[in-house]
């Protein structure tokens, strides 16, 4: 089977792409990492790229005089690269409506909560976490998803629940969602590989 070539887009610690590095790494994930992108020179993810010989680039709209320039050197990268699939992990920027239309349907996240709840702007990180258990519901989840032109919105792919405990605190809450999220993007992943992900009607049919 043709390697689905993955570039991936993150800016902090990198969990979810050692998850993915891993599966690789162990010939569970019929798909190849060309390059790690991060606006975050100092992030977890591109020393996490480095220390498996992947190819990183640290890439911040900072290094461009305007927002257009900073989309053609990633349309550039992601081109040069023949990338099946960018795959967002933990990634803090918005991508621009002309990335996103290049990519349609190619472009997928992660949220650490049951979309469409708990997403949208300032939804990150412990702030979902927080929210949910501010809300009082009794499960929680992943969420991942095909990235649109707005905030935490497209196509939903494949979700999980968590159960949410009196005495959870957003950081345990967000330490038990983790590790279904690290399962749940390679997963997701794998599904595209095998070319059993289709999206109709702004849904997303699933042929497993
Ligand atoms: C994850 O919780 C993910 O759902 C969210 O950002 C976090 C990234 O964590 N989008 P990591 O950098 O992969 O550890």
């Amino acid at each position: 089977m043709k390697k689905l070539n993955l570039v991936v887009l993150a800016s902090g610690g990198g969990t979810n792409l050692q998850a993915i590095i891993d599966n690789i790494e162990a010939g569970k994930l019929d798909a190849q990492i060309k390059v790690v992108i991060s606006n975050n020179s100092k992030s977890g993810a591109l020393e996490r790229a480095r220390n498996h010989n992947i190819p990183d680039i640290h890439l911040s709209h900072k290094q461009f005089t305007t927002p257009e320039e900073f989309d053609q050197k990633l349309l550039s990268i992601l081109k040069e690269n023949e990338t099946d699939l960018v795959v967002l992990a933990g990634y803090m920027k918005i991508l621009s409506p002309t990335v996103i239309r290049e990519y349609k349907n190619r472009i997928i996240n992660i949220h650490p909560a049951l979309l469409p709840s708990f997403g949208g702007k300032g939804m990150y990180g412990i702030h979902v976490h927080e929210a949910v258990l501010e809300s009082g519901v009794k499960v929680t989840g992943v969420t991942v998803h095909t990235v649109d032109e707005i905030y935490d919105h497209g196509p939903i792919l494949f979700q999980k629940c968590v159960p949410v405990s009196s005495d959870d605190t957003p950081e345990s809450l967000q330490q038990k969602v983790l590790p279904h999220e690290h399962e749940a993007y390679s997963r997701v992943i794998q599904l595209f590989a095998e070319g059993k992900i289709e999206i109709k009607d702004n849904r997303a049919i699933i042929k497993e």
